[in-house]
């Protein structure tokens, strides 16, 4: 069943009930000032750093979950409604939930009134506009009481929500105008304050939530808006809010228009103050100046809808399948451009407070993002490749405020240096800037150990050559991309992290996915040095390819699929000599897209994959799931079956067979998974998968678990990058190359071609796929062989190609 539809001309997914089974959310935000919100307006707002930086507040582990948030209350004679249905709870006479690219409305009525709240954070501006307007349709002059209120987080989320005994002293606010000013802290380290304000006059505010909410009350039915008052309270210590309270007269027909802002300010050092402890205002009044009127709110909407479709427009595909379609156009692009600002940080599942920025993670999601920002790619590359050691090992995540390693999490994930290889040859090969691999880069961010950043990648390589195991394989080390194969944490303590305690040191343990991955970026890593003049580095590093990939068609080959891993005491893991976990998604992936016995061993991997793993909703991890908890495996095997990665369709590992697939040339396959977990081809399944399906969520409950279909942690996933790579350069084809665009597509039986626009290196390039006897590949009119479209200046040019 469905909670809404999809609304392609808008680019905007429309929920038509408040009850989805879970708050399905939105991002609002891509430069310094981030919010979350939710399908009946909850979530939160932050600047940059969702754990240092929190302005509003969430309640983890609430409930209802999703309160709080953005408070509207619209009371009109004995009843008090909210526009987003939260939190006043009363049925509407109407619900609508639209959700947008970067701005959400919400349309509720009620008696007569319709509101339409539209809820965007502009462009370049450090501040959240709510845009409120109500309408009188009903035949009577209607007077309306209406509050708006914001919840203020104390800064450090964590520490709001622990360190009572200081914070319940701190709080305070001052108040002018309409505005409430949130300054805790101000007055003696912080240079930053926030604001909520209403382009109105007001009738009253309150500014103390427990005064405002009165004893024993909730956020759904406040004491002030029972009494259609406010006690003008002055918040000092406890919990500071802004609650504004203004009265409106609707004759019938009539509407008003209401600016609501909340906004961030920093300001210098020596212009802290107008006076004593009081604030310098002087750039909150700026900003509010800027969005006092409902026609600069709608230019600043209307700026942002042409910012994003003119980004989208840099790759936009028609076909005969819809669904395809709005993903690669819309909504999967999005995703990518969300995981860029948030890397795992903020959603309804990562709490903001939790893990940085993961280096593994951060050089998947640039494979999904840099055809759309390009330069930002070249600086997170950067940014990765400077928390590298000098031995080529690496810091496993970073602060995105300081840009630095992660001491708590420390190193060993050795997978981690080959995604660097990954990313910076993707980056190459879409914009054509070689120069990034003389960017001086430093290890560990020490000031005067820079080296070109082509240097981190050879040491990248180098980690992995050697530390070997005894097969011959690569070593795991605290895990590879599967986080939770620990083979070498023998963890006994309860709570004891599984990825930073390593309890046994056999130095035996080995990864045949890890060995997938070096083949293939070994292999890419050759053909750059090919590039810039390095042959004799690339026969070296060929060589190394060829020890690993026989070391895998010896020790990682098990009949019929590839093998996972090798132990601690060297016993094969993913093998049928397994009683459980037999066999494992990852090494058919990548052991398969590297070419690892070619494409006879490819499709026998995958029809194992498929006859094993397959659900309907994807192929899953692992199988069988492991009952027991096993200390030898680690964290894997400490979930439930069905959950995590203990047999859950992990949806970031299943672009990967979809890419095994088109490398064997299955586009029937290639297709049949995508279409199995993309979100717009399971929304009529909402109510088994729950998560939002206008995106991807990380996992899909497998065929074990209690609750088999049900998507948990949407938004926040390496999903996002890799299907956008599957579809675009997999199913229909497209793939940047150093020396042009290649245009290969892999598509299913029921897709007979398709039209494609695809800006790359300046030129847009009009691609028409389609059947046919005449075969090949014409450019401009004139047939190319090959398959590579070759570097152009023309700032078009046309491409057709039958195949
Ligand atoms: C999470 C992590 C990612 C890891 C995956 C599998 O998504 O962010 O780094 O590869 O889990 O364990
Ligand atoms: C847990 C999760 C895994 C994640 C890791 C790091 O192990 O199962 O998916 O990558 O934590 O946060």
């Amino acid at each position: 069943m469905q909670y809404g539809y999809f609304d392609d001309a808008a680019k905007e997914y429309v929920i038509t009930r408040a009850d989805t089974p879970l708050p399905w959310i939105n991002y609002l935000g891509s430069d310094g000032f981030f919010s979350l919100i939710s399908n009946t307006c909850g979530g939160y707002s932050f600047y940059k750093d969702a754990k240092l930086r929190r302005i509003t507040r969430f309640r983890y582990n609430n409930v209802p979950h999703d309160e709080g948030g953005r408070c509207f209350y619209v009371c009109d004679g004995d009843t008090v409604w909210s526009p987003a249905f939260l939190p006043a709870k009363t049925a509407l006479d109407f619900y609508r939930c639209r959700h947008g690219l970067g701005y959400s409305v919400f349309e509720g009525n009620k008696n007569g009134v319709a509101a339409s709240l539209t809820v965007t954070v502009p462009m370049h501006t450090d501040m959240e506009v709510q845009k409120l307007v109500l309408k009188n349709e009903s035949g009577a002059e209607k007077k309306l009481t209406v509050y708006g209120v914001s919840e203020w987080c104390l800064w450090n989320a964590v520490d709001d929500s622990t360190n009572f005994q200081r914070n319940w002293n701190i709080g305070e606010v001052e108040i002018e105008g309409g505005t409430v000013y949130h300054k805790t802290e101000y007055r003696e380290r912080r240079n930053h304050y926030a604001f909520y304000s209403v382009n109105a006059p007001i009738d009253g505010f309150d500014t103390d939530r427990d005064t405002f909410l009165g004893r024993f009350r909730g956020w759904s039915e406040p004491q002030a808006v029972e009494n259609r008052t406010s006690f003008m309270s002055v918040a000092a210590g406890w919990a500071p809010i802004a609650a504004l309270r203004l009265s409106l007269t609707l004759a019938p027909g009539e509407s008003k228009t209401l600016l609501f802002r909340l906004g961030y300010v920093e300001n210098p050092e020596d212009r802290k103050f107008e006076s004593l402890n009081i604030i310098n205002k002087e750039k909150a009044h700026a900003m509010l100046a800027a969005f006092d009127t409902e026609a600069q709110f709608d230019a600043a909407l209307d700026a942002l809808k042409t910012y994003w479709t003119s980004l989208l427009s840099r790759f936009t595909v028609q076909s005969s399948e819809e669904k395809l379609d709005r993903m690669v156009n819309i909504w999967n692009q999005y995703q990518c451009m969300v995981t860029f600002n948030m890397s795992r940080s903020a959603s309804y599942y990562e709490s903001g407070t939790g893990r940085g920025m993961g280096f593994r993670d951060s050089c998947q999601d640039l494979l999904g993002f840099v055809h759309l920002i390009p330069e930002r790619a070249r600086e997170r590359i950067i940014d990765i490749a400077s928390i590298q050691f000098a031995d080529g090992s690496t810091y496993h995540q970073y602060q995105p405020l300081t840009k630095r390693g992660n001491a708590d999490v420390g190193s060993g994930f050795n997978d981690d240096p080959l995604w660097l290889i990954a990313c910076t040859c993707a980056y190459i090969r879409e914009t054509g800037d070689f120069s990034i691999l003389d960017e001086p880069t430093p290890f560990n961010n020490e000031a005067g150990t820079e080296v070109p950043l082509m240097e981190h990648l050879r040491r990248s390589l180098r980690y992995t050559v050697e530390h070997r195991g005894p097969h011959g394989l690569p070593l795991i080390g605290r895990a590879d991309w599967n986080d939770c194969l620990n083979l070498n944490c023998f963890s006994r303590t309860p709570g004891e992290s599984f990825q930073t305690c390593s309890n046994f040191k056999s130095g035996k343990a080995e990864s045949v996915f890890i060995a997938g991955m070096f083949v293939k970026y070994g292999k890419e890593y050759a053909a750059l040095c090919d590039r810039i003049g390095l042959s004799e580095e690339a026969t070296d590093v060929r060589a190394s390819v060829e020890e690993i990939e026989q070391a895998t068609l010896k020790f990682g080959w098990d009949g019929e699929w590839f093998r996972r891993a090798y132990d601690a005491f060297e016993r094969p893991i993913g093998s049928r000599e397994n009683d459980e976990g037999k066999i494992f998604i990852e090494p058919q992936g990548f052991c398969v897209m590297a070419g690892i016995g070619g494409p006879e061993y490819g499709r026998r991997a995958l029809a194992s994959t498929e006859a094993l793993l397959g659900n309907e909703f994807g192929i899953e991890v692992l199988h069988p799931c492991y009952t027991e908890y096993h200390d030898y495996l680690g964290e894997i095997s400490s979930y439930p079956p069905g959950y995590k990665e203990n047999g859950s369709v992990f949806c970031h590992n299943n672009p990967w067979i979809t890419l095994a697939y088109c490398t064997v040339k299955d586009g029937n396959g290639a297709f049949g998974l995508y279409k199995r977990n993309a979100p717009a081809y399971i929304e009529d399944k909402s109510e088994i998968h729950r998560t939002e399906p206008y995106c991807y969520s990380q996992t899909i409950a497998g065929r074990d678990a209690k609750t088999y279909g049900e998507a948990k942690n949407a938004w926040l996933t390496g999903t996002a990058a890799w299907s956008f790579v599957a579809v675009s350069q997999g199913i229909l084809g497209i793939r940047p190359d150093y020396n042009g665009l290649i245009v290969d597509p892999c598509l299913p039986d029921t897709m007979d071609g398709y039209r494609l626009s695809r800006l790359f290196r300046g030129t847009r390039y009009d691609v028409t796929v389609r059947r046919g006897e005449q075969k090949g590949l014409i450019v401009n009119g004139k047939p190319v062989p090959g398959n590579t479209v070759p570097l152009t200046d023309a700032p078009v040019c046309y491409v057709e190609l039958t195949v």
